[in-house]
């Protein structure tokens, strides 16, 4: 008798750790011109099982009557058409880690799909089968005939198929399990989805058709001559009409041509000939190579301004449609991003003809995680064990055969957090050997035994620094590598914050060639109740919460304020003030483009006010030029605020946006306003038990205002809480200088304030506290001191802390309630976008008018958001504030004790309260969602501080 009976059978191929059976060889992915093709996308039957054995294969044969069977959409997930739910958790397997063997509970779908060939299909040559993404593992019947199975969930398998078909009635039969050996190799941070999520096709494969081939276009910069030769595996000839080239595969033609740079993305249209097919090439013509320790496309150094991109539709899943990819390109564009890390695994090939076409760096990465093994010390990790070498290897094999010929990638990654083995180096083995045009990439490899490139995730910038300066150890090799940071700056919930100063360092050292922010978007699921939904909320055992909303757009694809930071932080060409008064000095940040696509404009405005628009005539600066352009005289401010702004517009339009589109700008104050009249000189009277002062109306015995002009202010105090950002919350693994839960600890969510006296003078209204948490001895003494003209009221806020502060403060200001729905109206005269310390690169000085409403950004996970920077005056609910100095400005509908409470963005219900925040500092958010914390010099630490705020009615 044995206790455990192994797989076998018709399910054994499960938990095998071979890549599959009756799999065609990998080749380069493509679209015939003229061979005949099918999609077998569409609704198919389904029929979900609890384990990977409750049903027989019955259903596989033709005559199955599936008709009281599901229906489903293919490309698609079944846990997102409302058969089981999807699970997310980080690293941890969600299963039990005793590879290669996966859980009883093994949810399978039989999938069914009955069709006919179009009458047109032709009567000779072959058929494949192709499916371009199934998770985890399938096993595939044609007409009744079992044809094999596979693993490798985001990549392309193909099957012999043509000596199965029939002109009519053909079944396909295919049985996804959602738990597979696979799953030990695809532990990447993200949903767990099983399903046939990218397209099913039926390809004529006609007698003479292409198989695979291989487009070498290299660039040499220096004759600025390409070099095409297309290796192909059938005979054929190559032509490229534009460029008179007519030769056969195999054979090297070198001639003047324009290279391809992400900036520059000239494909030339060319085709490959053979006796069976023509097969439309878009060649692009540049070279790679790491050089003096550099990675150079056509001779250049890189910088890459990139982000990493996981396959994300709030309702689709990875079940990308080809819209969603092209706005996703689009988008990156727009904002300045020039590269994509395709983390963690291949996309789908058709976001590869999108970097192609509108110009994106590509690190192709490929489908291979273990990071669950590093709970065991990352003891019998698949990588390190030559069982799963065929698996790593066919992996490899299958994203580079794929994708070998798109111009735009320009490194292999050998996968993710998958620690480091033999297999690994397999695979870049077999990878340099295969394609020695490309670098490898992977961050695992911390000595770069297996790498041409160091590269990092997370490092702090002083470390960064470190590296650039080599003075950060490691072996030789290393520090004769070139340096990316894979991943930086955790885009997760409000942030990330120090992006401005990682660029600073790439841009200083010729070494840092770069990084990608992590990440592109947050998975977020659409949830009828919820908003979106993350982990935890489909009732998963184990789950990383909202670690999975850690993008710089939200899940719907509106871009997060941390995307528009950077934006700006990334912008190609640099516009600062001159070194001469009147003068701007404009950098061309570019590698490749010159200006001349671009127009720039520099526009005045007077306290917020346009005030003039003039064309500057910049010159076509080269790459690394810059010059110093003089600008039109300012207008006379006449004791108010004056900018000059002055932007890079894009001249005509581009595929990617179209002309006016501004790509880079720079602000500058040229004059600043006179700080608004002290306010001082009526006196306080006493009336029952109120005193009036000016406009305002206090509580004589608690010195509280109660109103001002006739607007009632209620609880008004000073206010250190914020919300905690995931940011300020970190990451587990962080430890000294996790705020949020310290501040939490201090309890400086609970504030007590004791009153000390209400003092008149002659002509103040002052009023003593002591604003402490309870329990502890660290305080701060508070004294509101009001004044009056009689028309305006000011309040100046004077705060020395007491006792021992450990932490630094969230924030220091006052708050306040204003009788105002969350339609109403904010006017101010300050920064326009959120922004706080080390998030404020893309505040840009004007006069904004949003609703309470407009001013929240809808963070899937509720937190401290919206706060406006460098405010000199807000007007709302009937009140008008001006500052002195300048200062932070947040207003909700709701408050923040509810903010903070608040798991999702249903949870909040605006009431008809706006609770105001105006604030003298901030302390700033950093990237410790799984980074560093915000950089010493935006910590808030308690010290005596003093500023005011001078309330009156609108002018406006
Ligand atoms: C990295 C990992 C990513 C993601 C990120 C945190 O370590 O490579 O997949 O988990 O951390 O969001």
């Amino acid at each position: 008798m044995s206790f455990h009976t192994p797989p076998s059978g018709s399910t054994g191929y499960v938990e095998d750790v071979s890549p599959g059976r009756g799999v065609l060889p990998p080749r380069a992915w493509y679209a015939s011109s003229d061979a005949a093709s099918l999609s077998l996308n569409g609704g198919w039957r389904l029929r979900v099982s609890a384990t990977a054995d409750a049903e027989d294969d019955a259903f596989a044969a033709p005559g199955y009557d599936a008709g009281d069977w599901a229906e489903v959409a293919v490309p698609g997930h079944w846990v997102l058409q409302g058969h089981g739910a999807p699970v997310y958790t980080n690293h941890l397997y969600p299963f039990p880690v005793d590879p290669p063997r996966v859980p009883t509970e093994n949810p399978t779908g039989d999938h069914l799909r009955v069709f006919d060939l179009p009458d047109d299909w032709p009567a000779g040559g072959e058929a494949v089968l192709r499916f371009d993404g199934v998770e985890s593992c399938a096993r595939v019947w044609l007409n009744g005939t079992d044809i094999g199975e596979f693993k490798g969930s985001r990549l392309p398998h193909e099957f012999a198929a043509g000596h199965l078909l029939k002109r009519a009635g053909n079944v396909l039969a295919v049985r996804v399990h959602q738990w597979s050996a696979g799953s030990y190799l695809e532990d990447q941070d993200q949903w767990w989805l099983p399903g046939i999520f990218r397209d099913v096709t039926l390809l004529h494969r006609p007698a003479g058709a292409a198989g695979d081939f291989f487009v070498h276009a290299s660039y040499d910069h220096v004759t600025g001559t390409g070099t095409l030769r297309v290796d192909s595996g059938v005979e054929g000839r190559v032509t490229v009409a534009e460029l008179g080239v007519d030769v056969p595969t195999g054979e090297p033609v070198t001639l003047p041509v324009e290279a391809w740079t992400a900036e520059t993305p000239r494909l030339y249209d060319g085709v490959l000939s053979t006796a069976g097919e023509r097969v439309p090439l878009r060649v692009g013509f540049r070279t790679v190579a790491v050089e003096d320790g550099l990675i150079k496309v056509n001779g250049t150094p890189l910088l890459f301004k990139g982000v990493n991109r996981h396959e994300w539709h709030p309702r689709r899943g990875r079940a990308l449609d080809p819209d969603t990819m092209r706005e996703d390109v689009l988008m990156m564009k727009r904002h300045n991003i020039n590269a994509v890390r395709t983390s963690h695994y291949p996309p789908h090939p058709a976001f590869l003809d999108l970097c192609d076409e509108y110009g994106l760096w590509v690190i192709d990465e490929c489908d291979l995680e273990t990071h669950g093994f590093v709970e065991q010390g990352w003891r019998d990790n698949p990588v390190d064990d030559d069982r799963w070498t065929p698996a790593l290897l066919d992996r490899a094999a299958r994203m580079v055969e794929r994708d070998k010929n798109h111009p735009s990638v320009v490194m292999w990654s050998l996968g993710n957090e998958a620690g480091t083995g033999r297999g690994l180096t397999a695979m870049a083995d077999w990878i340099h050997g295969r394609d020695p045009s490309r670098p490898v990439h992977y961050e695992g490899d911390l000595d770069c035994r297996d790498t041409d490139v160091y590269s990092r995730m997370y490092p702090p910038h002083a470390e960064v620094e470190r590296i650039a300066r080599g003075l950060d150890g490691g072996t030789r090799r290393r520090r004769e590598l070139p340096v990316i940071l894979c991943e930086y700056a955790h885009a997760m919930g409000n942030g990330p914050g120090g992006l401005g100063e990682y660029q600073e360092l790439f841009e200083a050292h010729d070494r840092l060639q770069g990084g990608f922010v992590w990440e592109w978007i947050d998975h977020g699921v659409d949830h009828p109740e919820l908003g979106f939904a993350y982990g935890g909320d489909f009732g998963e055992e184990l789950h990383d919460a909202n670690f999975v909303c850690d993008g710089l757009l939200f899940p719907d694809r509106t871009p997060s304020p941390g995307l528009v930071e950077y934006q700006k932080v990334i912008e190609p060409v640099r516009i600062d003030a001159g070194g001469i008064d009147g003068t701007v000095r404009i950098t061309n940040r570019y590698d490749f483009a010159d200006l001349a696509h671009l127009a720039f404009e520099a526009a005045y405005q007077v306290d917020g006010v346009p005030a003039g628009a003039h064309r500057l005539a910049v010159p076509p600066l080269a790459p690394g030029e810059s010059a110093e352009v003089k600008l039109p005289g300012a207008p006379d401010g006449g004791g108010a605020d004056v900018q000059w702004t002055v932007r890079a517009l894009l001249a005509g339009d581009t595929p990617w946006a179209g002309k006016g589109h501004v790509v880079a700008w720079g602000q500058r104050t040229v004059a600043r306003a006179t700080p608004p009249a002290p306010a001082t000189g009526a006196r306080p009277v006493v009336e029952g038990d109120a005193v009036r002062l000016g406009p305002a109306v206090f509580d004589a015995r608690t010195g509280a205002v109660r109103t001002v002009a006739g607007v009632r202010v209620r609880d008004l105090r000073l206010d250190v809480w914020r919300a905690t950002t995931d940011n300020d919350d970190g990451a587990a693994w962080q430890t000294d200088t996790r705020y949020g839960p310290r501040w939490r600890e201090l309890g400086l969510h609970r504030m007590r304030h004791r009153l000390d006296a209400v003092e008149t003078d002659g002509e103040a209204l002052t009023v003593r506290t002591r604003v402490a948490p309870a329990g502890r001895e660290a305080g701060l003494r508070t004294a509101y001191r009001w004044t009056s003209d009689g028309t305006a009221l000011r309040l100046t806020v004077s705060v020395v802390p007491e006792g021992e502060w450990t932490v630094p403060l969230p924030r220091l200001g006052v708050r306040f309630g204003l009788d105002a729905g969350p339609a109403g109206t904010v006017t101010w005269f300050g920064g326009g976008g959120e922004a706080y310390p080390d998030t404020r690169a893309a505040s840009v000085l004007g006069r904004w008018d949003a609703s309470v409403t407009e001013l929240q950004t809808p963070y899937v996970r509720p937190q401290e958001n919206g706060a406006r920077a460098d405010v000199r005056w807000v007007e709302l609910g009937g009140l008008r504030v001006d500052g002195e100095p300048e200062f932070w400005f947040s207003a909700r509908p709701w408050t923040t004790e509810l903010l903070d409470a608040a798991r999702h963005r249903t949870d909040l219900v605006p009431g008809d309260t706006v609770w105001v925040n105006l604030d003298h500092r901030q302390h700033g958010i950093g990237s410790q969602s799984c980074g560093p914390g915000p950089l010493p010099r935006y910590y808030l630490w308690p010290e005596p501080a003093e500023f005011s705020f001078v309330f009156s009615e609108p002018r406006g």
